[in-house]
């Protein structure tokens, strides 16, 4: 359809038809025009396999028998293989499956930066570096928009915390804004093309993200060049006026009175009664109409061509395996305990309730009706194949306190009642559950002990569950729940060759137990083949290659939103901590931590030499740097590494992280395999954000380039020049 037919159908619209376009008649979905054939936008969370139905205007889930999905590694999972190609597989299964359940527009990826360990959605989002960020989010919107479906990039911006996210008003400097919390929307919309955006819950210098006219008029409209449809969160408008005037296209939310939303009868009423310049406001209407057309156009909604949607196939489920296989991060592997002997182990005891335990439901708007769930306990069975007495033992008590979420009132849904959320009343747990909770974890403890004195090894499956990682709701702190932490101690003095894997979205503080622990394995909420993953790590037929996509600090206090900025703030939060998030900080303030950004281990041993790096291309506006380096497999097996390019100024003219992570690439290699590897790096790879001339800096002067495992592993160095 061509421009001229865009602007035709406006004109035939009336203005209530215009009205019924541009916010929610359903908790999913807008009204359509059936008269000039446009269809209703339906709409579906979300980040890890497209939701369940609701009834329109209920918080009831229809229970459906044909909404069950494939259950998608949670981005945490994604972001941790470093793999653009499985980013880009997970997008295209998304976008299959929520073509197949006719939805226009997932409500997904979300990709706010884990500025705190403790933020309840982190396992939503890809971690703490923007460069990471960006480089996954872009093959994933891909993969997603290939099937005629909208990706709907989230929160926009800096929604890094659950409480009081509805009205907590985020100060941020604007550099950090620039170089921190916008660089992976911003290739979204460049790079990804992405033609949805979600406003954020919360305020950014005092005025809501979801009608902000600085973030949505001129960052994302005018400077990126977006022409997709803006979308609020679900309750995020406040004022029809500023929801008209400020660059909001749709305005969605979670209460079934649809035409008192702000851009419904409120903005009509405005109009009438002449409080807003009539020209002005029909104009601004039709240019959300128009947005709203461009993409229905542009996703075959409006001549009938729509692509076929589908459930995985072959390929699909190959790459949601090889995903949870590579989202799984090795963390220590003393006295090469791991992997486990599948011929020597007769008797193998699971302890944890993670290890039997399905998290698809839990999680807020990303749960998910899974069409499967491979728990721990069933992959570690199945591979073994009747070949070994698997012991099940839950160890501890996890009797479901809920969370914020799905405490709240009488609704089926914790979404009902999600504007009216007090975070202060999280987990307010009776008394009487507390003491059966201690009751029954004495109980479980002692028979987990007790079965670990004749079994050939004993594997350790917990973490957290979506009690804690969960929308609505911030960690009190990074403590694991249930008592873990002293069975695992337990545990560990009985049998001090105790593999630990914990299964959960956000960092743990380990630090009771980790010094005594030999083989630690992390995994996440993996998808449905989460469990078959783990399982094929625990005893070799994988060999793991996950990395950390954010640090771990030890236990959370010395996180730099802590130490220098405010977290959770009251009504205000100022992001003190400026630029230095994450290993930023950690690194430049010399912080110790319990795992460093990009950190994992592997079966094999690679060897990284010889970094060499020519300058390109030097002037101001662009600057292009090869490096090269050599990568072997000195080890007996086959595996993969993570090579790290981080970039460091030598003699900043302003304040800047001792290094920023600038290049990676996964590379496969078989035992005894060398490569030589080849990386470009552009302009942006030296730029920081200069607040006075409103624009990215590349200083000439001598950078760095460091060739690295991980954000503290640095293995070789070499140094260029840029004369301009
Ligand atoms: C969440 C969004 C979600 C929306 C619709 C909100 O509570 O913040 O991420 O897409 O609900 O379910």
């Amino acid at each position: 359809m061509t421009k001229d037919k865009i602007e035709k159908l406006i004109s035939q619209l009336t203005l209530q038809e215009k009205i019924g376009m541009i916010h929610g008649d359903g908790f999913f979905t807008t009204r359509g025009v059936e008269r000039l054939g446009i269809p209703p936008f339906k709409t579906s969370d979300g980040p890890r396999g497209v939701r369940k139905d609701f009834e329109n205007d209920a918080w009831k889930d229809i229970g459906l028998s044909y909404d069950y999905v494939s259950y998608l590694p949670c981005n945490s999972a994604l972001a941790a293989t470093w793999n653009r190609e499985l980013a880009y597989a997970t997008g295209r299964l998304l976008g299959k499956e929520a073509r197949g359940r006719g939805k226009d527009m997932i409500l997904a990826p979300g990709i706010n930066i884990m500025r705190t360990p403790l933020c309840g959605r982190s396992f939503e989002y890809m971690g703490e570096d923007p460069y990471l960020v960006s480089e996954m989010v872009v093959p994933l919107v891909h993969g997603i928009e290939e099937n005629d479906v909208a990706a709907c990039v989230k929160h926009f911006a800096v929604n890094n915390q659950e409480t009081r996210r509805l009205d907590v008003d985020v100060d941020v400097s604007e550099r950090a804004l620039r170089e921190i919390y916008l660089p992976g929307f911003e290739a979204a919309v460049r790079r990804g093309e992405a033609k949805g955006i979600m406003g954020a819950y919360n305020k950014l210098r005092g005025t809501h993200c979801c009608h902000h006219d600085y973030l949505l008029n001129d960052v994302l409209r005018k400077e990126w060049g977006f022409t997709g449809i803006t979308v609020s969160d679900w309750g995020g408008v406040h004022d029809t006026r500023e929801a008209l005037m400020n660059g909001l296209d749709m305005e969605m939310s979670v209460t079934s009175d649809f035409d008192a939303y702000y851009m419904a009868d409120p903005l009509l009423r405005m109009i009438e009664d002449g409080e807003v310049d009539k020209k002005t406001a029909l104009a601004k209407i039709d240019e959300k109409v128009r947005h709203i057309l461009h993409v229905m156009n542009k996703l075959h909604m409006l001549d009938g061509e729509r692509s076929a949607g589908g459930y995985n196939d072959y390929n699909d489920k190959a790459a949601l395996r090889q995903t949870a296989r590579e989202s799984v991060v090795l963390l220590k592997n003393d006295k090469n305990t791991l992997p486990l002997d599948r011929k020597k182990v007769k008797k193998l005891l699971v302890v944890g309730e993670n290890a039997n335990r399905q998290h698809a439901p839990g999680g807020g708007s990303a749960e998910i009706k899974a069409l499967y769930e491979i728990t721990p306990l069933m992959g570690i069975q199945m591979l073994l194949g009747g070949n070994a007495e698997v012991v099940y033992k839950p160890g501890y008590f996890n009797e479901d306190i809920g969370n914020i979420w799905a405490n709240t009132g009488d609704s089926e849904n914790g979404q009902a009642d999600s504007l009216s959320q007090d975070s202060a009343a999280a987990q307010a747990v009776s008394e009487e559950k507390i003491r059966r909770q201690k009751e029954m974890n004495e109980k479980y403890l002692q028979e987990a002990l007790e079965a670990a004195k004749d079994a050939d090894a004993v594997v350790f499956v917990g973490g957290l569950t979506h009690d804690y990682d969960t929308e609505g709701q911030d960690r009190a702190d990074m403590k694991l729940p249930y008592e873990q932490d002293r069975l695992i101690s337990e545990l560990l003095r009985v049998r001090p060759d105790t593999v630990v894997s914990l299964v959960a979205g956000s960092p743990v503080d380990m630090s009771a137990w980790l010094e005594d622990v030999n083989a630690l394995v992390f995994s996440w909420y993996a998808g449905m083949e989460g469990g078959m993953a783990l399982a094929e790590v625990l005893f070799g037929a994988y060999n793991p290659s996950g990395r950390l996509p954010e640090t771990f600090p030890v236990s959370g206090r010395e996180c730099p939103a802590v130490a220098l900025g405010e977290f959770p703030g009251g009504d205000k939060v100022s992001y003190g901590e400026d630029i230095f998030v994450g290993y930023r900080y950690y690194d430049t303030y010399d912080v110790a931590t319990a795992f460093p950004f990009g950190y994992g281990l592997s079966y094999t041993d690679f060897v990284m030499t010889g970094i060499r790096a020519e300058v390109i291309e030097d002037t101001v506006e662009s600057k292009e740097v090869k490096v090269s380096f050599d990568i072997s497999n000195i080890g007996s097996r086959a595996g993969a590494a993570v090579a790290q390019i981080y970039v460091a100024d030598k003699w900043p003219k302003v304040k800047k992280a001792a290094k920023e992570l600038k290049a990676f690439e996964k590379i496969y290699l078989e035992a005894g395999e060398t490569r030589e590897v080849t990386l470009m790096l552009e302009r942006e790879a030296f730029t920081y954000y200069d607040e006075a001339s409103h624009s990215f800096k590349a200083d000439a002067g001598s950078y760095m380039l460091l060739l690295a495992k991980n954000a503290e592993e640095i293995v070789d160095i070499t140094e260029i020049e840029f004369a301009l």
